[in-house]
């Protein structure tokens, strides 16, 4: 990839592309990784003399627009983290907003929520040359959303001079190196309700890895393709073809030996541990239970890299999330010079909740970017660097 440092930035009009698909609530940013993670680049780019820093981002799955997914409350937000004016400018891409931006008083411009277009999912090639066209040179950092092919992530880079951001260099180094020279044991813990998105992740592994824990609503699919009984639990339908690639028998993946039950995702109490395969029929299994966690755990202290992506259990309802917390307690009470890597939206605010998120070594802004770029070693948006 061609980074930064061979960019000629100066004076010029960088059209940045980030990942500012954070939370927000009543118009408020709650959650700013995603955010703070690109603060660097950004600084990078007024240091060494952009003129502007047009930030283009997609935020949500809008059908169409709406003031719900506009990225207003992103730009007044990262005026705040940057202590600077930062002007909103929701026009269309297309003729006119060039000279708009140019003629704002600022040096940090938002736009508004890229998939507003239907351009930009399309990848439709005259979308990308209007998003173009509103900059001198292209810097990508949005690596949670590289391994889609959309407009701003490979078409603009057919156009523009295009550049990895600080962020992108940093979680492809990163990610690279787990994957071509890990320090062993080399640990894979994987959660999260879907098994199909993972299913490629976990072959991957299961070449290269000493040990793969798998927990969250995916392991009920995984128990229930071993002909374990998992009630009314979530279980993914027709992926049975990938699943028998899986080789269960294989001492190297670990699934829950036991579980937390109750007849409600949302109850409250009426909990029970049961042990994996002794799930009563109407029972949905929410949690991983006591000895999965402890299982789960010594995996942890016996690897020197530990890679973690997805939720243990249903951590919208609070009473579910032991198991979560407490893979994020021990991996970060992992001892000194183990490497530990965390991704997953919905994992480092848990992180965060828990004050652990400066003890691991490396958290990833990617949830299903991170996964791809470990099952296939790149991502589309990395080659349309190259
Ligand atoms: C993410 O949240 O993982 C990225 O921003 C990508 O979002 P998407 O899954 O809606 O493409």
């Amino acid at each position: 990839m061609r980074t930064l440092k061979d960019a000629d930035i100066k004076n010029k009009t960088v059209l940045f592309r980030v990942d500012f698909n954070v939370t927000v609530e009543d118009g408020q940013v709650t959650e700013d990784f995603r955010m703070r993670a690109v603060l660097s680049t950004i600084q990078y780019l007024l240091e060494n003399g952009a003129k502007k820093i047009v930030i283009i981002s997609h935020f949500g799955r809008p059908n169409g627009s709406g003031s719900e997914h506009s990225l207003a409350p992103a730009a007044e937000h990262l005026a705040k983290l940057l202590s600077l004016s930062v002007d909103f400018i929701a026009d269309t891409p297309g003729e006119g907003l060039r000279e708009k931006i140019e003629n704002s008083q600022h040096a940090v411009v938002v736009l508004e929520n890229l998939r507003f277009y239907r351009g930009e999912e399309e990848n439709d090639e005259g979308f990308a040359k209007e998003l173009a066209s509103l900059g001198d040179v292209f810097v990508q950092d949005a690596f949670g959303v590289m391994h889609r092919a959309h407009a701003s992530i490979v078409g603009v880079p057919k156009i523009l001079p295009a550049y990895a951001g600080l962020l992108l260099e940093k979680e492809v180094g990163v990610l690279s190196r787990i994957l071509s020279n890990p320090a062993r044991p080399l640990a894979v813990l994987i959660g999260g309700a879907k098994i199909s998105t993972k299913i490629r992740v976990i072959e991957k592994f299961l070449n290269i890895a000493d040990n793969i824990c798998l927990g969250g609503a995916l392991a009920s699919t995984a128990l229930k393709a071993k002909g374990m009984a998992v009630g009314k639990s979530l279980v993914e339908e027709g992926v049975a073809d990938e699943i028998k690639n899986i080789q269960f028998t294989d001492t190297r993946l670990h699934l829950p030996v036991d579980v937390k039950v109750a007849k409600d995702r949302d109850s409250k109490d009426d909990i029970v541990t049961r042990g994996a395969g002794n799930v009563g029929e109407n029972e949905i299994i929410l949690d991983i239970g006591p000895g999965t966690q402890t299982l789960f755990s010594n995996v942890i202290h016996n690897s020197k890299t530990i890679i973690w992506n997805g939720p243990m259990g249903y951590i919208e309802n609070e009473a579910f999330r032991e198991g979560t917390y407490r893979i994020a307690r021990e991996l970060a009470a992992v001892s000194a010079g183990t490497f530990t890597v965390v991704g997953g939206g919905d994992t480092y605010p848990l992180l965060d909740e828990l004050g652990v998120m400066e003890k691991v070594s490396f958290v990833s802004t990617g949830g299903g970017a991170m996964l791809d770029f470990l099952a296939d070693g790149t991502l589309p948006g990395i080659e349309a660097l190259k």
